[in-house]
Parts: structure tokens; C-alpha cells; sequence
């Protein structure tokens, strides 16, 4: 599926970016392994796992180098486009799977976990992004064909909230925002944009008791290699008709997830603005709720829609 195509996977080293590696290398991609090293927070470990994951795709006889930049780090993007250029002669998928986890409620956050989170996260998302999009758009300028894909990563932290992740569930809502605004300024020159929301058991799932996976143990609805065949399908010139959507891949399930979405309501009882004292009984309807009361609006089913 992916014979002679070119992806760099950030995050590769571990985990669920590991997983789309191998499982990119074994459908013939070319795989640059991106991965910092660093502990769950962050921190920094002296771990070299991007090599780890490159001698096994060689060792599978696949094509692999590794890259040990910082997502966020612009400049050092800017280089890891460049050196995949020249060595590979093209980029054609990116993934953006690279994280850490810096868990606290509001009022324990302090500014450098909610800093560190975004920076990782969004910031991390956009420069890979930004730089792989300038690489496209000068290549189609420049009327050489352009397949890209960009595969992102939200989860569903991101797609409803959860308390102690403020920083981490907002940039990952972030994410999957900032994939339907790059499908929509991207498909002019060749590139289309989705985003993934995986489930799996690794060390950033550990922390909340989920057990980890054993090797070799069988199927397992926890794998974090679950999501990596549709990581593939989405780096392959087969998904050139999806652009700008989320897919949550839960176990053997892939299913699409809807945008906030804009639904019934109350409108004003004058037809014009509407006026603070008939909006709580009006919104009370609106989310099906009994009235409190007759002392408020009498509820008045022509202005409901
Ligand atoms: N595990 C889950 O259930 C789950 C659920 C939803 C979303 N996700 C997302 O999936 C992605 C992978 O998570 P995981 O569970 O495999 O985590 P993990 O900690 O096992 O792997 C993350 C990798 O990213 C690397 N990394 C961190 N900061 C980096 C940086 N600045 N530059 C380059 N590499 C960096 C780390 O060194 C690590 O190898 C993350 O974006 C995470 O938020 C995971």
C-alpha cells in the first residue's frame, strides 16, 4: 500500500508511534523515526528509542532513519524536512503523534506543565505542519505532483474533557481544529489532513491503571498497534477522498466522530433579540429539562424549534 512513499512519524520511538512505524515499514513506506527521548513528562531520559525502532524495520528489511528533533522546535523541523529531502528525495505523509502528559486539575496547574503540554502538543502539530505544507506547496508550485497526507493525533480527552487534563485536552481539541482548517487550505495543493483518536494501553494510559499489554499474548482491544493500520490507510494515495475528519479507532472499531455541532434551541418570543429573563426557562426546554415553575416565561411551543 505504501511501496515508495515517504512518512516521517514523530514519537516514533515508543509506544503508539512505534507501532505506526513498523506497521508503515511493513506496507513499504519509508519511515523517518522522529522521537526526543524524553520521559512522560517531558523530562529528559538519555533513551535513544527512535534507534531502537529503525534497527527493527531494517532488521524486517525495510528503510528507516532516525531523527531526534523536538516537534516544537522550529528550526529543527525546518532540518528534518530537509535532511528527509535530500536523503529520501521527498516527504510524502507526516504523523503527528508525538506527546507528553503533565496531569492537574485548574488549580493545580502551574505554568510550566500547561506551557510545556501545549507546546508539545500544539505547537508541536503546527510546526510539523507548517514546514511540511511550505515543502508541499513549493513542490506543487513547482508542477511536480503532490500526494501528501497529514495524519494527526487528538484523543477523546480532546474530543469531551477530563478532569485533571485541562492542558492536554485543550490542545488536543486544538488538534483536531487545526486539522479541518489545514484540510481546507491544504487540498489546493495536493495534501488532505485527518486526525486519529486512539485507545491503548502505554505508559501514558499506565497512570490511570490501564494494564499494559503483553507481548505476544494475542489480540488484545488495547494494542497500541490498533490504530496503526488505519495510520497506513490514511498515508496511502487510497485516502485521497477523507480530508479534515476525526477517526476514533477503539479496538477493532473505526468510527467517524462529528464536529460540535449546532442543534434546536429556543428563538426569542419577539422573533428579535432575545431578552435575559426568557432565557433560562427558554434554554431549560431547549435541553429538555421541565420548566421551574409558572413565576418565569410560560413556555410557548410556537417559539421552540
Ligand atoms: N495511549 C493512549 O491511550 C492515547 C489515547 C489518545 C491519544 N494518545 C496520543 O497518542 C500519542 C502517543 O501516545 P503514547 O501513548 O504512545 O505515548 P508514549 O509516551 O508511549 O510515546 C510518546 C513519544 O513521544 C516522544 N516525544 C515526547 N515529546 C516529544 C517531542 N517534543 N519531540 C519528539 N518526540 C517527543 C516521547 O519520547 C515518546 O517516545 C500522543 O499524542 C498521545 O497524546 C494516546
Amino acid at each position: 500500500m505504501l511501496e515508495g512513499r515517504v512518512v516521517i512519524v514523530t514519537g516514533g520511538g515508543r509506544g503508539i508511534g512505534r507501532s505506526h512505524c513498523l506497521e508503515l515499514a511493513a506496507h513499504g513506506a519509508t519511515v523517518v523515526v522522529n522521537d526526543l527521548g524524553v520521559g512522560l513528562a517531558g523530562d529528559s531520559s538519555g533513551d535513544d528509542p527512535a534507534a531502537e525502532v529503525v534497527a527493527a524495520i531494517r532488521d524486517g528489511g525495510g528503510t528507516a532513519s532516525a531523527n531526534g528533533s523536538s516537534v516544537s522546535d522550529w528550526s529543527g523541523v525546518a532540518s528534518l524536512m530537509a535532511e528527509t529531502v535530500a536523503t529520501y528525495g521527498k516527504i510524502d505523509a507526516i504523523v503527528n503523534n508525538a506527546g507528553i502528559l503533565r496531569d492537574a486539575t485548574i488549580t493545580s496547574m502551574t505554568e510550566d506543565a500547561f506551557d510545556a503540554v501545549i507546546n508539545v502538543h500544539l505547537k508541536g502539530t503546527f510546526t510539523m505542519t507548517k514546514h511540511a505544507c511550505d515543502y508541499w506547496r513549493s513542490e506543487q508550485k513547482a508542477g511536480r505532483p503532490v500526494v501528501g497526507r497529514i495524519v494527526n493525533t487528538t484523543s477523546g480527552t480532546g474530543l469531551a474533557g477530563n478532569v485533571g487534563q485541562v492542558a492536554y485536552g485543550a490542545a488536543k481539541a486544538a488538534i483536531a481544529n487545526m486539522t479541518q482548517t489545514t484540510a481546507m487550505e491544504a487540498g489546493r495543493y495536493g495534501v488532505t489532513a485527518n486526525c486519529i483518536s486512539p485507545v491503548a494501553a502505554t505508559r501514558m494510559t499506565a497512570a490511570v491503571g490501564m494494564a499494559a499489554v503483553e507481548p505476544d499474548a494475542g489480540w488484545n482491544p488495547l494494542d497500541p498497534a490498533n490504530s496503526s493500520p488505519v495510520v497506513a490507510w490514511l498515508c496511502s494515495e487510497q485516502s485521497g477522498w477523507l480530508t479534515g475528519r476525526v477517526l476514533r479507532i477503539d479496538g477493532s472499531a473505526v468510527m467517524p466522530v462529528d464536529s460540535w455541532s449546532v442543534r434546536g434551541g429556543y428563538r426569542s418570543r419577539s422573533g428579535e433579540m432575545l431578552e435575559a429573563g426568557e432565557i433560562d426557562q427558554g434554554l431549560r426546554k431547549a435541553f429538555g429539562l421541565a420548566p421551574l415553575g409558572l413565576a418565569g416565561l410560560q413556555p410557548q411551543t410556537g417559539h421552540l424549534r
